[in-house]
């Protein structure tokens, strides 16, 4: 079947970008991204196309390209699931956080809320696929709504999980290493639905690179891959504090480790923590399903991830209070990046959270400056853990505009994503406003640390011997 009309419901960091390459690489197709959100419909109709409602590197001109050709954005989800041949689901599914399953199981509500309102619109036959990261046989739910509550229409499903990751969104999109289709690859009308999906891909994407499976071990694909991932990141943050102890540096056993090519280069950058929408989310979500099947051991490995993750995130924010004289009371203290990665204004799951959240508990005062990150979402993700009041986040933190001015008299400078416009900043002027001595915790192993030294910075890094331990020695302490 000739795909011409697709919609996406879901104006998100997938189903956005995802949309506007396939507009913009087939603009026979028309594309409409629905949402139920007006602002972010809005946002991504707006004339200025550096205000769209996702930041990642080269959408701007690619939406420019293709918004109002055949990439429209649109409220109006009914017309756009009547329209379509194809409909992509996109919404968000964090993790329960109420009921049966709560903080592990995925929330389908959005999903299945998608399901009846396709269900009661489409009057025509449709392909239908599932983009979000679901739990392994929610194809098997939608099914079921979508055959016991429709209108007699004849339904493909299909999972085709995201594997892109924010900040490099565009450059996964246009070169994915593959693109995985679950169908039901036992019938003649689940073949046509895959190859109708490939053919848009192939537009592309070289053919080899796409991967057709059954449905269940492409919703399970997902999950593992993120959960290998995310396990990468914490294996090599435990070693960190082992390399902080030994004297090793684990920039150079992950160099050691990388260039073994069965291990590979990739993920092993020791950081503050791993956060984003996913890691986390789909880890607790694959925790849920082993032990709903009793596979405790199972289910005990992976959470293991998680753990160590949260210990690494504790761990940065109690060595700054140790390093700051066993109190910040009072002190002011700037971190530097609040969004969970560079190049993205995403701050779900974020490291910073979590360490402000520290710092704000042992009552000092904290300035951000992030690049990218509204003041708004800064103190709705503070407010979201319910720590303290809306007022005291507000009157403790302060977001600053200025990264010069957000580190002027501080005691501490803390490094939480790895901006690259970071690496470039006046550092002497730095240290000439801030309070002596001058801390610096670089939870990205970012900056230069031996240009910090001779400036005269107290640097820590994670994973990285103690200064005084090698051979050239940092300034005294209580200078
Ligand atoms: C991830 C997957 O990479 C992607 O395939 C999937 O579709 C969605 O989830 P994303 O969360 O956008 O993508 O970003 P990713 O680059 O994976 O980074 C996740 C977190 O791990 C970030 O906080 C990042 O800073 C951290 N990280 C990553 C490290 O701390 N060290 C590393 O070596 C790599
Ligand atoms: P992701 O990172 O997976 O793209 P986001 O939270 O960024 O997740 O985006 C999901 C989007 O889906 C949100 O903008 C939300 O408003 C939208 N959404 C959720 N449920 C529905 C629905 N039933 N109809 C239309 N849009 C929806």
């Amino acid at each position: 079947m000739k795909i011409k009309n697709i919609c996406c419901i879901g104006a998100g960091y997938v189903g956005g970008p995802t949309m506007a390459v396939i507009a913009q690489k087939c603009p026979d197709i028309r594309v409409t991204v629905v949402d139920i959100n007006e602002n972010r419909i809005a946002a991504w109709n707006d004339e200025n196309v550096e205000k769209l409602p996702v930041y990642e590197p080269g959408l701007s001109d690619i939406v420019k390209e293709a918004r109002e050709r055949n990439l429209f954005f649109s409220t109006d989800v009914d017309s756009a699931i009547d329209k379509a041949d194809m409909i992509f689901i996109s919404v968000n599914t964090p993790t329960k956080t109420y009921g049966i399953g709560k903080g592990m199981a995925a929330d389908l509500k959005w999903i299945e809320l998608c399901a009846r309102q396709i269900a009661s619109i489409a009057k025509d036959d449709k392909i239908i696929i599932e983009k979000s990261t679901l739990p392994v046989r929610t194809a098997a739910a939608l099914r079921d709504i979508l055959d016991n509550t429709g209108n007699g229409v004849k339904y493909q499903i299909l999972s085709n999980p995201e594997f892109l990751a924010e900040g490099t969104a565009v450059q996964d999109l246009l070169n994915p290493d593959r693109v995985l289709i679950g169908g039901d690859i036992d019938t003649e009308d689940g073949l046509q639905a895959i190859q109708s999906l490939s053919e848009i891909y192939e537009r592309w994407v070289p053919k080899e690179r796409i991967l057709t499976t059954n449905v269940w071990s492409s919703e399970l694909s997902k999950l593992t891959a993120n959960a290998f991932l995310a396990q990468r990141v914490s294996s090599i943050n435990a070693m960190s504090e082992l390399c902080e102890k030994t004297g090793a540096d684990v920039h150079e056993v992950a160099q050691a480790l990388g260039m073994d090519s069965r291990i590979g280069s990739k993920f092993l950058q020791s950081s503050v923590g791993f956060g984003g929408s996913c890691f986390q989310k789909d880890i607790l979500n694959l925790v849920y399903i082993a032990k709903s099947f009793g596979l405790n051991e199972v289910a005990d490995y992976w959470e293991q991830v998680i753990i160590m993750n949260d210990y690494q995130k504790r761990r940065f924010a109690n060595n700054m209070i140790q390093t700051l004289f066993n109190t910040v009371s009072g002190k002011k203290i700037t971190l530097l990046g609040w969004a969970f990665k560079k190049d993205t204004n995403d701050t779900r799951e974020s490291a910073a959270i979590y360490v402000a959240d520290h710092l704000l508990n042992e009552e000092a005062e904290i300035v951000v400056y992030d690049p990218k990150v509204e003041t708004e979402q800064i103190y709705s993700d503070l407010d979201y853990l319910k720590s303290r009041s809306k007022e005291a986040n507000r009157q403790s933190l302060k977001v600053a505009n200025n990264p010069y001015e957000a580190c002027k008299d501080a005691h501490a400078i803390a490094v939480l994503t790895e901006w690259e416009e970071f690496k470039h900043y006046d550092w002497e002027k730095i240290y000439d406003n801030m309070l002596k001595p001058a801390f610096v915790f670089d939870g990205r192993n970012l900056l230069n640390m031996e240009e910090l030294i001779k400036i005269g910075f107290v640097p820590k890094s994670v994973g990285k011997p103690e200064y005084d331990a090698k051979s050239f020695s940092g300034p005294a302490i209580a200078s």
